[in-house]
């Protein structure tokens, strides 16, 4: 049925300019977010280069990003600064990072008071309109921009592009009100912040960077891509895409290496910006640009015994709506009928994860059933609660004299403090030693190597001896000694 409006008395409503814009800096974008939105903008420009920038002054201080995109004319720079530019029904390009027609607005007021656009078309001049909200609070009271440009060379630098865009924030209330240009401490954490930018454009564009479709540099330096699966280390396993939604969302899943098969620097590296056991989950990229990284969409919690687990969802933009893609394109939410088909994908992968976490990345010769892995701990269970106990089976433990040793081995089964170890992998994870990792090129593990070894030699020759050690802990994380044992 159609409303007849005619007959309705009708009067203006129309948003109060200050209020609205003001109200617009609580959006909750952080720095990170509000950087990409910006970026997104230059990508969906079909920009080549982007130049981050900043010029620390303190409270004076600006931050520039720049582009080689298409540009804008006079009037396309108007719309593109007028909040709700473009209609989020609208079907957009393919390529189009964009949907809401506000990102530009709500990322920069998020960060700043004041903001200028300069842009230039191909052979025209260029053009600059700049949002200051000082004065719509205290003279326009209405959405007017006005036609100033901050100190700088930006004239110059726009001159130098054949076509491109520059967006210059400067007042940057939230993160800089009140600072000195020589205040070292306010000058070191912005390096910080500046850094914890960097990282999250180097994560959020990585398939981009990665294929060589921009080169973003911030500072002057490139930035590297940050990949989150680690897909050309041996060690990563893959599983095979799977396509959902009748083919329009691709999921796959990886599940990294143990540490043990990472050096220190990759291992380092691969934890990314939040940590190891933060980066587990799904990864959700909307035309190659990642919305969400490391996030389970409330379908599991994040554990520790998981963290292996990365798994990359792809969506298309004309899927925006049921995903509840967000104006900081940092949320997305599984839509309902699809929850059951990604928890069974990721159930698998997650249960890989847990193998490959648990075994301590050990070789497992899974077509040897005689044979199975010997740990020196059993996880028990009695009257649901957990205990754990020495393996008196571990070839190691069966050389004692266990008449002898069992008490102490009781002592200890008794007293392993499992809360404190509980308490310290959770507030910082990853920072145990490995079995032997502080000793490794001491003699102990050599000798202990050597002694069980030498037992193992009276039932086995000595290619099933060294087969076996592969499977007997700690020996398995050192195969290069068994090899030479
Ligand atoms: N760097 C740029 N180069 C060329 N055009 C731009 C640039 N930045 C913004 N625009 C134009 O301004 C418009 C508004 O940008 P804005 O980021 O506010 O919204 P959007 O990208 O359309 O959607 P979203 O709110 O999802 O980001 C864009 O649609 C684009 O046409
Ligand atoms: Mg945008």
């Amino acid at each position: 049925m159609i409303t007849d409006y005619s007959k309705y008395p009708t009067t203006d409503a129309a948003p109060i300019a200050v209020n609205m814009l003001e109200s617009f800096r609580a959006v909750g974008y952080s720095i990170e977010a509000a950087v990409a939105d910006i970026l997104d903008n230059s990508i969906s420009a079909g920009a080549k280069n982007v130049w981050i920038d900043f010029d620390w002054q303190g409270a004076n201080t600006t931050f520039s990003l720049k582009d080689d995109g298409c540009g804008m004319t006079n009037n396309e720079l108007i719309n593109a600064m007028r909040p709700g530019s473009r209609d989020p029904n609208e079907e957009r390009d393919v390529n189009d990072l964009g949907r809401f027609g506000l990102g530009l607005k709500t990322a920069s007021f998020s960060q700043c008071r004041k903001y200028t656009v300069i842009s230039k078309k191909q052979s025209e001049e260029p053009v600059f309109w700049t949002w200051d909200l000082d004065y719509v609070y205290h003279y326009a009271k209405e959405w007017k921009l006005i036609a100033s440009l901050p100190s700088g060379n930006w004239n110059e630098q726009i001159q130098n592009l054949s076509s491109g865009t520059i967006v210059i924030w400067y007042d940057m209330d939230h993160l800089l009100k009140g600072i000195t240009a020589n205040n070292q401490k306010a000058y070191d954490k912005f390096l910080q912040t500046m850094e914890r930018v960097k990282k999250h454009i180097a994560t959020v564009f990585h398939r981009y960077i990665e294929g060589n479709k921009i080169k973003i540099f911030f500072s002057g330096r490139e930035v590297e891509a940050w990949n989150p699966f680690l897909t050309k280390h041996t060690a990563t396993q893959s599983f095979s895409e799977e396509p959902l939604n009748n083919g329009k969302i691709k999921v796959r899943g990886f599940v990294l290496p143990h540490k043990s098969k990472l050096s220190p620097e990759e291992f380092r590296n691969a934890e990314g910006v939040k940590g190891w056991n933060a980066q587990q989950g799904f990864y959700v990229y909307r035309n190659e640009r990642m919305l969400v990284g490391g996030e389970w969409l409330g379908l599991f919690r994040k554990e520790e015994h998981f963290k292996l687990a990365r798994i990359m969802i792809d969506l298309p933009n004309s899927l925006d709506g049921e995903w509840q893609i967000d104006i900081k394109k940092s949320v997305a939410r599984a839509p309902f009928g699809l929850k059951d088909n990604l928890k069974a994908y990721a159930s698998m992968v997650r249960a890989q994860a847990i193998e490959v976490y648990r075994h301590r990345g050990k070789v497992i010769q899974r077509n040897n059933t005689t044979q199975h892995f010997q740990p020196v701990w059993l996880e028990k269970q009695k009257d649901g609660k957990r205990y754990y106990e020495i393996n008196q089976e571990h070839p190691f433990i069966a050389l004692m004299d266990l008449q002898t040793v069992k008490p102490l081995l009781r002592l200890l089964e008794e007293t392993l403090p499992v809360p404190l170890i509980v308490i310290n992998e959770s507030e910082n994870p990853d920072s145990f030693f490995r079995p032997f990792e502080k000793v490794a090129a001491s003699n102990e593990l050599k000798e202990l190597l050597k002694a069980v070894y030498t037992s193992l030699l009276n039932t086995n020759t000595p290619e099933q001896a060294k087969s076996r050690l592969l499977l007997i802990e700690p020996f398995n994380e050192y195969p290069e000694l068994i090899e030479h044992v």
